[in-house]
C-alpha cells in the first residue's frame, strides 16, 4: 500500500532537519516579535477564491475542493495567506495591535503534477508583517527569509529577484496595454498563453516559451506604468537591500501566481536543484484584509517551501546526523532495578539513551549498536552489576573502562563535556 500520488511519508531519519530549520526560524522570529499563529487546515471555497482570484490556476485547478456533510464547499488550503487574512479578521487582530507580525507552518495542498520538489501535499514556513505600508516592512520581511537561509548555510546557492507591479490602477492601465499588444501576436504565443490573453494576461509575462518571451521583448514594460509614488517604495526597498549587502535582480518580468500582491514581488530561487527551483515567493498585499470585508491594513509576507529547501540542504551539506546517543547494553533483563538506577541518571543529566531490550546476546548488542554509528556503550554485565560496577565502551576507539556506579554522576559530566 502506498501514499497518494504527491503525498510522502516524513520519515524519522529526515525529522532532524525538519527540527533544524524549524528551531532556527523560530528563535530568529522571535528576536524580531514574530508570534506563531495556527490556522485550520479546512477553509470555506469561498475564501481561496476571493484571496487568490479566479483566474489564477491554484483556484482553477489546483486546488482540493469538496462538499462536506452538509453540503458547504470547503477547500484544503493551497496556501497560508489567505487564512492568516480571515484570521486577522475574524479575531479582530488588528483592533488590540497596530502591527501584527506573525509566523506559520504547515501543510498545504495543491492538486499538481508531482515531481522532485512539487508535490500535492507540501509543507510552508511563512510569515506575514501586517500593518504597515513602509519599505521598511518589505526589507525587514526579505531580510529575515535570507537570514534564515544563511543560518542554514544555503545563501550561497540562493538568488533573489525582485520587482514592483505597482497598484490595482497602474497594473489596469498596463493590463490593457499588454492585453492589446498580445492580441496581435495571438497565433504565435503557446497554447497557454493564448488562453490568459483575455484572462489572466500579467501571467503571460513569466511564460517559459522562447517564442513567447521573445515576443514580450518588444511589449510593453510594466515599470513604464508605474507612479512616482510605486517607483520610490521599490527604490528605497532596493537602497537598503544594497547598504545591508543582500543581493538582488530586478527582474520586470515576475509578477506572482496570486492575485492578492502589489508593488513588491519577489522570489528567491536556488541554482542547485533544476526543477522547481523557487525556494521563496512572497510581496505585498495592501488590499486583500478590505477585499475580504475588513478594514484596509496593508501587509507584507513569504512562504518558504521546505521540501524544497530540504532538497537544497542535502545537495549541499552533509546533513548526516551524528548519534550522541547512549547505548545501554545489558548481559540479559536480570537485574532491571541496576538498570533503572543508571538510567535514572541520565535522565537527570538530560542526556538521550536507547536501551538494547532485544533477545540476542550482548556481543550481537554491541555489533548491532556499532552497525547505527553509536560512539559510546554503558555495558551492564552481570558480573560487574554484583560488585556495583559498570564498563564503558568506546565504540569508535574500542576503549574501555570500568566505574564504580557511585562514580557514574561524576562520569557523566566529563562525558557531557565531550558529547
Ligand atoms: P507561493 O509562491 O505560491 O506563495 O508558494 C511559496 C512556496 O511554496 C514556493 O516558493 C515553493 O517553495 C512552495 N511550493 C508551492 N507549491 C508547491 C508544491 N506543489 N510542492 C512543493 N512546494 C511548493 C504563497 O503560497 C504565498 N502565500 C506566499 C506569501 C506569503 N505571500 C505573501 N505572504
Amino acid at each position: 500500500m502506498q501514499p497518494l500520488r504527491g503525498t510522502k511519508d516524513i520519515l524519522p531519519s529526515d525529522i532532524k532537519i525538519w527540527q533544524n530549520i524549524y528551531d532556527i526560524a523560530k528563535n530568529l522570529l522571535h528576536n524580531y516579535n514574530y508570534k506563531e499563529i495556527r490556522t485550520p487546515i479546512l477553509e470555506s471555497t469561498d475564501l481561496f477564491e476571493k484571496c487568490i482570484g479566479d483566474f489564477t490556476d491554484i483556484v482553477n485547478k489546483e486546488m482540493y475542493n469538496f462538499k462536506d456533510q452538509s453540503a458547504r464547499r470547503v477547500t484544503l488550503r493551497p496556501e497560508g495567506t489567505s487564512s492568516i487574512a480571515r484570521a486577522i479578521l475574524s479575531n479582530k487582530l488588528y483592533l488590540n495591535n497596530h502591527m501584527n507580525r506573525l509566523w506559520y507552518s504547515g501543510p498545504m495542498f495543491r492538486y499538481e503534477r508531482p515531481q522532485q520538489g512539487r508535490q500535492r501535499q507540501f509543507h510552508q514556513l511563512g510569515i506575514e508583517c501586517i500593518g504597515s505600508e513602509k519599505p521598511i516592512a518589505d526589507i525587514e520581511v526579505i531580510q529575515l527569509a535570507y537570514k534564515i537561509l544563511t543560518q542554514l548555510k544555503c545563501n550561497q546557492e540562493c538568488s533573489l529577484e525582485l520587482n514592483s507591479i505597482g497598484n490595482i490602477k497602474e497594473r489596469e492601465m498596463y493590463t490593457e496595454q499588454l492585453t492589446k499588444y498580445l492580441t496581435k501576436y495571438a497565433k504565435e504565443l503557446d497554447e497557454d498563453s493564448q488562453r490568459r490573453i483575455h484572462k489572466n494576461p500579467l501571467r503571460i509575462l513569466d511564460s517559459k516559451i522562447n517564442k513567447t518571451q521573445e515576443i514580450l521583448k518588444d511589449g510593453p514594460v510594466l515599470k513604464d506604468y508605474l507612479s512616482i509614488e510605486s517607483l520610490k517604495h521599490f527604490d528605497e526597498i532596493c537602497e537598503n537591500l544594497d547598504y545591508l549587502k543582500i543581493k538582488y535582480n530586478i527582474n520586470s518580468y515576475l509578477v506572482r501566481g496570486l492575485d492578492y500582491y502589489n508593488y513588491t514581488a519577489f522570489e528567491i530561487k536556488t541554482q542547485l536543484t533544476h526543477h522547481q527551483n523557487t525556494l521563496c515567493g512572497g510581496g505585498r498585499y495592501d488590499n486583500l484584509i478590505e477585499q475580504l470585508g475588513g478594514p484596509k491594513i496593508p501587509a507584507v509576507g513569504w512562504a518558504i517551501g521546505i521540501e524544497r529547501l530540504i532538497i537544497l540542504m542535502k545537495q549541499k551539506l552533509n546533513t548526516e546526523i551524528i548519534d550522541k546517543k547512549i547505548y545501554i547494553l545489558t548481559e540479559d533483563l536480570y537485574n532491571i532495578n541496576f538498570i533503572w538506577d543508571v538510567i535514572n541518571i541520565l535522565e537527570e543529566y538530560n542526556l538521550q539513551f536507547e536501551l538494547d531490550i532485544t533477545n540476542i546476546n550482548l556481543n550481537k548488542k554491541i555489533r548491532k549498536a556499532s552497525k547505527v554509528g553509536a560512539k559510546t556503550c554503558i555495558l551492564l554485565r552481570n558480573n560487574e552489576i554484583t560488585k556495583k560496577q559498570i564498563l564503558i565502551k568506546w565504540l569508535n576507539t574500542g576503549k574501555q573502562q570500568t566505574i564504580l556506579f557511585s562514580n557514574l554522576k561524576q562520569y557523566i559530566y566529563y562525558l557531557k563535556t565531550i558529547l
